[in-house]
């Protein structure tokens, strides 16, 4: 309908005169029951028992939400992931789904039966107006929002305003509590610290999990090595990504090895974290020729002549060295877990 300004005089009256049947109040900017239809009467407006009835019915849809909501919080802290147990992350992410549909839907379901089954019902024509109105239009704005306040009932309705209120506040508990998840773990460098890597398990080739012989070492070569027996475990990529390591064999005569370290290679093959400890991609390059370490992420450049020190690049620590020897087989074994936390240094920066 066409901007017809303060809404009286012509665009009104051509309004209600297309309007055969109408029936309509034709006040300055609107007309109320224009007469398409007859209006009727929601049977809670004739009958008070239905009306209290609609009442709770709302009022049940909108606990309900907050059933919801707290059920979900509960589902995430009583059934929590277990690691490795896909079991655990299906009820744990079905129940918290179900949680939060019932919040949502107690919310939105109410909100519709309020509407349809309780608040007046008559049809209404509204002129379209400039971007700001005149004080008059904005006093008819705060009339309005008055008279909504009235049919609504959201003043005297105080079960429903409350329950509603609740179910507001209810509803995004569990998206906070859920972002716990993108939080660190309890203590991060603790569960960094720890691989499975300990005395005597034998250095194996990544992906075949064949053991590797200090014989099968040549000078200049380069193995990707995981622990024996990891291939054997549920929660194998998430310990592949603590324990996998690089195996190299340099003339032991470059090697620059510091006080209490001079055990920790075998005849020059020397074992260091595969994890960088930028940000934890894996440092997959080897230069034979140089004998850096490269990490394709960001280009941190580890020197292995010098215990994998960082020569370029944002890692701030050394990879984290595993010490090696050789079981009366003649495989190549760790002698215990790295002593340091592998991966990114970020957690070491508390210490
Ligand atoms: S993760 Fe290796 S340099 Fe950034």
């Amino acid at each position: 309908m066409a901007d017809q300004g303060t809404g009286s005089g012509t665009d009104v009256e051509k309004y209600d005169a297309a309007v055969p049947t109408g029936t309509g109040i034709v006040t300055s900017d609107r007309i109320e029951n224009p007469g398409f239809e007859p209006v009727r009467l929601r049977v809670s407006e004739l009958d008070p028992k239905k009306d209290k009835a609609n009442e709770r019915r709302v009022a049940l849809m909108f606990g309900l939400s907050m059933i919801g909501s707290a059920g979900a919080i509960a589902a995430y802290i009583i059934f929590p992931i277990v690691p490795g147990d896909p079991g655990s992350v299906r009820t744990n992410t079905f129940l918290l789904g179900l949680g939060l549909a019932l919040g949502l839907f107690g919310i939105g379901f109410g909100a519709v039966h309020w509407a349809k089954s309780l608040m007046d019902g008559h049809d209404l024509v509204e002129f379209r107006h400039g971007t700001r109105g005149s004080d008059a239009t904005r006093a008819k704005a705060a009339e309005v929002f008055h008279l909504g306040n009235k049919e609504s009932g959201i003043g005297r309705r105080h079960l429903i305003r409350n329950t509603l209120i609740g179910a507001l506040v209810f509803f995004p508990l569990p998206g906070i509590v859920v972002f716990r998840d993108l939080a660190p773990a309890a203590d991060p460098n603790q569960l960094l610290k720890f691989t499975m890597w300990k005395k005597g398990t034998r250095l194996t080739k990544d992906p075949s999990g064949v053991p590797i012989k200090a014989s099968d070492v040549t000078l200049g070569s380069v193995f990707h090595v995981i622990p024996d027996g990891l291939n054997d475990l549920p929660d194998k990529l998430e310990q592949k990504a603590k324990a996998a390591v690089l195996l190299m064999r340099l003339k032991p005569e470059d090697l620059h090895v510091s006080k209490g370290r001079e055990s920790w290679n075998y005849q020059g093959i020397i074992a260091y974290s595969k994890i960088c400890t930028h940000v934890g991609c894996p440092v997959a390059l080897y230069e034979q020729q140089t004998h850096h370490l490269l990490c394709p992420c960001h280009q941190s450049t580890f020197d292995i002549t010098h215990e994998a020190e960082v020569i370029f690049g944002p890692a701030n620590r050394p990879l984290p060295q595993l010490p090696i020897t050789i079981d009366s087989e003649g495989y190549l074994v760790a002698q215990s877990d790295f002593h340091e936390p592998v991966g990114p240094s970020f957690w070491e920066r508390k210490h």
